[in-house]
């Protein structure tokens, strides 16, 4: 499907992803919508050069509020739809959290491009749904066991967004990340660890062995493969996995930050155990042959990419206190 030049309404469009995905379509002459609670969004900082853009325009405004997320999507072309609790370890402390953030939100999404006559939407789904799988690389096929209530709750949001394509003439483009970096950064391991080493730069607490091992995908990568893919791929639903097929060790990845921290005698503590926390996957490698196959691939390396993502963090301190 054609999206340049299109009107783009972005859920969760002042977060991480959000911000360069509104920064990417306003390069390519799109009018732009973000529609965002600011939960955990940085509208100040991430959303500041788009908002000097005269195609640009911010809705604070919550998914959950059916009324207003369909007055607000009037008019619109095509949704992105990237708002969420992306907290993965929350799920078992709230059980509702999930479920209503990402599957009643997802669903509350759908309605709202259903009475609007929207017909296309882009989703980002997650690793996650793969669960503990036994096949690595992991491909979109696979059949998974979910583990977290995340993973479950993303899920069932690709599943909701399935049945709207079929019944109501939608196309859809959904997308399973593996765990993104770079600018704007604001939630995960390489977060955690710069914060810990502010802490206590002597000893860094890694949750698990410190074995597990992980794929990770460059914001810049991720929002070009979104953008490839609605533009090369045209099935009524269109899954893809967006990932390197490269990964890294948790205990290397906090080497890199240490380097990049200067420190230097920092002694490990391991909390033990295959798994950071209950729902962790120890293994995360996703097949990458179907968007490949179209043409696109990465261009920055998980290496490069964490070490972009450490010294961002390291220039906006200020962000490791808002969250
Ligand atoms: N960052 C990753 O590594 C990663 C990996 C896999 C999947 N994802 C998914 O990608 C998407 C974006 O994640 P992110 O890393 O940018 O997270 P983020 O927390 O930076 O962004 C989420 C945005 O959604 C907004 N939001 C939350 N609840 C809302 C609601 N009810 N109504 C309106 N806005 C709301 C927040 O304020 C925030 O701006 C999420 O769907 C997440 O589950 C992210």
């Amino acid at each position: 499907m054609e999206i340049k030049g299109k009107k783009i309404f972005i859920t969760g469009g002042a977060g991480f992803v959000g911000s360069h995905t509104a920064d990417k379509l306003l390069e390519m002459d799109c009018s732009v919508t973000v529609y965002d609670n600011l939960k955990t969004g940085q509208s100040d900082i991430f959303l500041k050069d788009a908002k000097t853009n005269k195609d640009f325009k911010m809705v604070e405004g919550d998914i959950l509020d059916l009324d207003k997320l369909k007055s607000e999507m009037d008019g619109h072309d095509f949704v992105f739809h990237l708002s969420a609790n992306a907290d993965v370890r929350g799920g078992l402390d709230n059980t509702r959290i999930d479920l209503e953030q990402n599957t009643i939100g997802t669903w509350n999404v759908l309605e709202a491009m259903k009475i609007n006559n929207v017909k296309g939407i882009a989703f980002s789904s997650t690793s996650a749904m793969y669960g503990e799988p036994d096949k690595f690389p992991t491909p979109e096929n696979y059949n998974p066991t979910q583990t977290s209530l995340y993973g479950a709750s993303k899920l069932a949001g690709e599943a909701m967004i399935q049945a709207f394509c079929e019944g109501f003439g939608i196309k859809s483009w959904i997308f399973r990340f593996v765990s993104l970096i770079g600018e704007r950064y604001t939630h995960g391991v390489i977060f955690d660890f710069i914060k810990k080493l502010h802490s206590d730069p002597k000893e860094l607490e890694i949750l698990g062995d410190g074995e597990q091992k992980k794929s990770y995908l460059y914001i810049g990568d991720c929002v070009n493969a979104m953008v490839f893919a609605i533009q090369n791929a045209d099935e009524k639903v269109n899954t893809f996995n967006l990932g390197n097929v490269e990964y890294m060790n948790v205990k290397d990845v906090a080497n890199i930050i240490i380097e990049e921290m200067k420190l230097s005698d920092v002694k490990f503590k391991f909390t033990g155990g295959e798994k950071g926390w209950i729902g962790d996957a120890p293994f995360v490698q996703l097949a990458v042959d179907r968007i490949q196959s179209l043409g696109w691939k990465p261009e920055v390396s998980i290496e490069d990419g964490i070490r972009k993502t450490a010294q961002y963090l390291l220039q906006n301190k200020e962000l490791l206190d808002r969250r």
